[in-house]
């Protein structure tokens, strides 16, 4: 029997006719974008349930990258982690700052406040940190050196829709926190993305930033660009916004039975619950291919694809093993990083994944182990 290919992720799409009353609303507005109802719409309600004082809609979460770092006028040295998504670094680029890498924690994989507090240099003016997979960074501790070195701290947050802390929303943290609601994120509307803060002066800098820099229809103050959501955009989020909490339950339930099929092969690592999170968004299910597993993690990687199970190696190769990024500086030197890019593979989880799915890869999975 041909089975259909398994991949790493499939976008939650909500039922179609519920989508078509939103159509004929915007067909009949002709509002299609620059800040339309549902743009409006979508920005309060993520507010709320992301439980943040203030929401940016934005076109992706490269934008959002780029419009923080606007925002808040980091120019110079950004100290990043080079165990991300490419988009994280390029942002620095395309921003005219230097990326200078630092090694990350073993635990939650994101940046360690002590290698960052090492990388500092005259001309260090932010930190950019990814919470990734959706597992928060040490933020009391970046915050910690941010504020004895007078850093900005920007959270690439493109993993960590929904997250909670138990002291409150995990995109509280920083000086502001950027979204993705690419397809393959837990919350998306197509491409899409935000920044989400505390502070509505920047809020507002970011909302003019993102339409050309426009001040009403006469005043033009700043060199923006044009990263506006629009309302097709804006209402499938909206729509899909009604079913995020039964995504991350499926999610959660996929999880669970993976941690009790995986806990106990030998050389296979699971990431530990990181403490103080309220609600993960299982957004990821990375596993680590220790040297007393039966296969190499490429190996596993290609049998697996053999049987239509398309895990991926996120995140591998590392962002500073890209030739554009070998020379930055602290390129050179991230042991564990590289540790963990060379043994890592992430394996098919969304909501819609059957139970007979599931078994599928576990049962594959599990073959491996026991060759
Ligand atoms: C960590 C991280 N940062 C940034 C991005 C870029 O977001 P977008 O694709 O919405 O531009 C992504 C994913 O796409 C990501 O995974």
């Amino acid at each position: 029997m041909n089975r259909p290919p398994l991949y790493v992720t499939q976008p939650a799409l909500p039922d179609l006719a519920d989508f078509e009353p939103m159509l004929r609303e915007i067909w009949a507005s002709r509002r299609l974008t620059n800040g339309g109802p549902y743009h409006d719409q979508l920005e309060a309600a993520l507010a709320g349930y992301l439980a943040v004082p203030q929401v940016s809609l934005l076109g992706n979460g490269t934008l959002a990258l780029m419009l923080a770092l606007k925002a808040l006028d980091v120019e110079g040295e950004v100290i990043t982690t080079p165990y991300s998504f490419v988009a994280t670094t390029h942002a620095l680029l395309w921003s005219g700052c230097t990326p200078v890498f630092a090694d990350i924690d073993p635990a939650s994989l994101n940046l360690d406040p002590a290698a960052v507090e090492a990388a500092i240099t005259p001309r260090t003016r932010a930190i950019l940190a990814v919470h990734v997979y959706g597992r928060p960074c040490d933020t009391a501790g970046l915050q910690a050196v941010a504020d004895r070195h007078g850093l900005r701290l920007i959270y690439d947050a493109a993993h960590a829709f929904g997250v909670q802390l138990d002291t409150g929303s995990l995109l509280a943290a920083g000086d502001a926190a950027i979204l993705s609601f690419h397809a393959t994120k837990v919350f998306h509307t197509f491409e899409g993305g935000a920044i989400a803060c505390r502070d509505e002066a920047l809020k507002a800098r970011i909302d003019l930033l993102r339409n050309f820099g426009f001040k009403g229809e006469t005043r033009v103050l700043a060199a923006g660009i044009n990263a506006k959501m629009n309302e097709l955009q804006a209402a499938f989020g909206c729509l899909s916004l009604g079913g995020i909490n039964a995504e991350i339950e499926a999610r959660a339930r996929v999880a669970a039975r993976y941690d009790a099929a995986f806990g106990n092969l030998p050389g296979l690592r699971l990431l530990a619950p990181l403490p103080g999170v309220a609600r993960h968004n299982h957004g990821y299910y990375p596993i680590f291919v220790a040297p007393g597993f039966a296969l190499g993690r490429d190996a596993l990687y290609e049998q697996l694809r053999a049987q239509g199970i398309i895990a991926r190696r996120y995140f591998y190769p590392l962002i500073s093993d890209f030739d554009m990024y070998r020379s930055a500086p602290g390129a050179d030197h991230l042991p564990i990083a590289r540790r963990m890019a060379d043994s890592v593979l992430c394996l098919p989880l969304y909501g819609a994944l059957s139970d007979d799915e599931v078994s599928r890869v576990i049962a594959a999975v599990t073959a491996a182990a026991r060759p």
